[in-house]
């Protein structure tokens, strides 16, 4: 078994089965074990997944288009800071150079204490750690992780209540399921990603891209989204390899949307990542995103945009919000 494996045994052992939040929070994030702290290569070619991130150059190069383009208050020195939070292994550093670009991850924060410019979140929602509800005979109950053998098993938890059960009695009348057994993920670690994001951006713009569902794509999903992946591959055991393999589960983009309203961010869009990208390269005809020096390099980005206009473009979300 894993070390991460290892330490969630023992917490179990000793406390009893958890929430899965704890879980992934640990699979993922234990300083030493976790999945994303271990220094593992885990993005990419010859790691577990690949995001638009590594697109390089051409995603860059379309966001500082889109940066450009949309004039983001700048710090008293003049410059724009523009903060990548979950910014993974940085790889937007080099096409942002021409912005005052900041990396924000779990184990760094080069943004000041409060700034004036640009928040980009990549992927970053996806990662946070949820919690798991059941519903059965018209029952909503939390799933919790208990340890069997040297493995993990799901086991029943308490009932759901309070805000957590109005959410899921929410989602499921949204999504229009009937009595049927249902799971969803519940995502307890949202707000506090949001309002930390808000804590430190005085003004600006914070631009998000991510995949997930609205309210009423939520009846694809009612055995839930969570699934894991390493080589490529996605599995839907997320107990089976904690710190072996990544978790993810879909934004639940109403609800993102809906706490930031309450945080006072103003919504300026939310489309396909694709056409938020197309409208930052429409303007110079993608001359600067397909900049190459030889044809192997062309076709090279060509590619790029493909995937980012067409491919991933359509599956993921793109959010706008301003910050007055
Ligand atoms: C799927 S990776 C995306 C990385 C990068 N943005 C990209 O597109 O390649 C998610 C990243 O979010 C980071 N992360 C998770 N929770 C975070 C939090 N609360 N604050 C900042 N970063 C976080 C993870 O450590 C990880 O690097």
């Amino acid at each position: 078994m894993t070390e991460a494996g290892q330490f969630i045994q023992s917490e179990i052992r000793a406390r009893g089965p958890m929430p899965f939040s704890r879980f992934m929070q640990l699979a993922l994030y234990h300083p030493q074990f976790g999945y994303y702290r271990r220094g593992k290569q885990i993005f990419g070619r010859e790691g577990d997944f690949y995001t638009a991130a590594q697109l390089q150059p051409v995603f860059g190069r379309l966001l500082a288009q889109a940066i450009s383009q949309c004039h983001a208050p700048a710090q008293p020195d003049g410059r724009v800071i523009v903060a990548d939070w979950g910014a993974g292994q940085s790889d937007l550093r080099e096409s942002l150079a021409g912005f005052d670009y900041r990396a924000v991850d779990v184990d760094r924060d080069e943004t000041p204490e409060r700034f004036r410019g640009i928040v980009l979140a990549n992927e970053l929602i996806d990662a946070l750690p949820v919690d798991v509800a059941r519903r059965e005979g018209g029952v909503w109950r939390e799933s919790r992780v208990a340890a069997k053998g040297d493995g993990f098993v799901w086991c029943d938890g308490p009932n759901l209540e309070g805000e957590w059960l109005d959410y899921a009695e929410r989602a499921a009348c949204q999504a229009m399921w009937d009595s049927a057994a249902a799971i969803i993920e519940l995502p307890v670690g949202l707000r506090s990603c949001i309002e930390h994001i808000d804590r430190k951006l005085e003004r600006g713009w914070i631009v998000l891209f991510d995949y997930g569902y609205t309210s009423r794509e939520l009846m694809r999903f009612p055995q839930g989204t969570l699934l894991a992946y390493r080589r490529h591959q996605a599995y839907d055991d997320v107990l089976a390899d904690p710190s072996g393999s990544d978790i993810t589960a879909h934004v639940p983009f109403d609800e993102l949307r809906r706490q930031a309203r309450v945080l006072g961010w103003n919504e300026l869009r939310f489309e396909t990542m694709g056409r938020f990208l197309l409208r930052a390269g429409e303007a110079d005809q993608f001359n600067k995103a397909l900049a190459a020096s030889t044809e192997a390099a062309s076709a090279r980005l060509r590619l790029q945009l493909k995937s980012l206009l067409f491919d991933i473009g359509e599956m993921f979300r793109a959010v706008v919000w301003e910050k007055v």
